[in-house]
């Protein structure tokens, strides 16, 4: 099989690109370990910054988000007692969408048939073959039966523990790391949220936040260790703890229930560069984690295929090679700040094993400064709506 853009993961990188290589006419081909059904059902953030939700709409996938989406003026900070409001309608004159990931996984998916987007579901052994060369393959297997996709370039849009990254040998990439010293403790059930916005929370206890997925669904997470096992955390134990987290205001107003999902999730923040080894583009996941705190994730994985995808289509309809050559340097530059966005949000407001009262007194300053600051608060706003492409 032959086709001009190899794609391997069919998570929000793979098919936006997709969908986006498809637009302009080219032929993409999606390979994907896992099956349809198990992509859809993956629970992960859900604010979408604008540059997002106009990327949707440039796709015509912006329907359903628009009819069943939450659009948001506005989230909080909380420190224990009293809740910050960030007014980011106010602060910027714009907003975010809140809009589960899974959502957005499920419009993609449903889209596929009628644009004539090619996706191989279950495809076993991915193997990348001759990445430096301008004819590079991949090698996968469906079924037990051997399959060769040869195409003019490869997009590794496979996720963190995908092997595209795997491939660009050592001796040409830089890695950037930082592993959190804490988990995030998550939980959804169908109740009414505790506010209409989203809390974050500093508290001694650790840090707790409040979001949704729609007017009777929640989504709340605590701060716990990566190694906290499940068990010891039943439902009620969970509730007692966001009710102390999110302070007497937001915490008083929590509706409880049965959880409908239970899970614990590492924090990390990772850069990979350059996004590029010859014929082979890194996008997402892929190449880069963030924290969830800010909810950076999926909308990086949206501002790197948007370059990738001019890049690409400029090659493909005018023969240019400055945008591929430009590309990881473009989509490192917002990552990098989308990054210390991420980092800067989990550091303020997060109880580190290692701090002492000092850092401490600096998270309580810093968070006293933002109550009292325009300026503050105008920052946090600006990054949290997303930087401009
Ligand atoms: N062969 C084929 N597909 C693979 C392989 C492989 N060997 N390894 C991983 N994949 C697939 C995964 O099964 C997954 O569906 O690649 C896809 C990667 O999807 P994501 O992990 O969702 O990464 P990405 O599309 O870059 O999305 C980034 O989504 O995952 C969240 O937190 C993330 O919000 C961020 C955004
Ligand atoms: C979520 O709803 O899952 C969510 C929201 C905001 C975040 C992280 C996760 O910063």
């Amino acid at each position: 099989m032959k086709c001009d853009v190899a794609i391997v993961g069919a998570g929000p990188s793979g098919l936006i690109l997709a969908h986006l290589l498809r637009q302009a006419g080219l032929e993409p081909v999606v390979l994907e370990r896992r099956s349809k059904d198990y992509v859809l059902s993956r629970i992960r953030a859900g604010v979408l910054e604008k540059t997002t939700t106009n990327l949707l709409e440039r796709l015509n996938l912006a329907d359903r988000m628009h009819a069943e989406g939450l659009v948001h003026e506005g989230f909080h900070l909380a420190d224990g007692e009293k809740l910050i409001r960030i007014d980011l309608a106010e602060l910027t004159g714009s907003s975010v969408m809140v809009y589960g990931q899974s959502e957005v996984q499920r419009d993609l998916i449903d889209a596929i048939p009628a644009r004539g987007v090619e996706v191989v579901w279950e495809a076993d052994d991915v193997a990348l073959h001759d990445v430096d060369s301008d004819a590079p393959r991949i090698t996968y297997s469906k079924n037990g039966t051997s399959h060769t996709l040869e195409a003019r370039f490869i997009a590794g849009c496979d996720g963190f523990h995908g092997p595209c990254r795997k491939a660009i040998p050592e001796t040409v990439g830089v890695t950037h790391e930082r592993v959190y010293p804490f988990g995030w403790l998550g939980i959804l059930a169908d109740v009414p949220p505790c506010d209409d916005e989203l809390i974050y929370a500093n508290h001694a206890n650790g840090f707790a936040l409040a979001s949704m997925r729609s007017a009777t669904r929640s989504r709340y997470y605590i701060q716990a260790p990566v190694d906290t096992n499940l068990d010891e955390w039943p439902d009620e134990r969970i509730w007692d703890e966001l009710a102390v987290r999110l302070g007497p205001e937001a915490g008083g107003r929590i509706t409880r229930g049965a959880s409908i999902e239970k899970s614990i999730a590492p924090l990390r923040s990772f850069v990979f560069e350059p996004m590029r080894h010859g014929s082979l583009f890194l996008a997402g996941d892929s190449a880069h984690i963030v924290p969830p705190t800010g909810a950076k994730g999926l909308n990086l994985a949206a501002s790197d295929v948007t370059y990738l995808s001019d890049a690409l289509i400029a090659w493909f309809k005018q023969g240019d090679q400055n945008a591929l050559d430009g590309y990881s340097s473009r989509a490192l530059a917002r990552i990098w700040k989308s990054e210390r966005f991420s980092w800067y949000l989990t550091s303020l407001m997060h109880q580190f094993p290692e701090h002492s009262s000092f850092e401490r007194e600096m998270q309580r300053a810093e968070l006293d400064y933002i109550a009292n600051s325009r300026a503050a608060r105008e920052s946090i706003a600006e990054n949290y709506i997303g930087l401009p492409l």
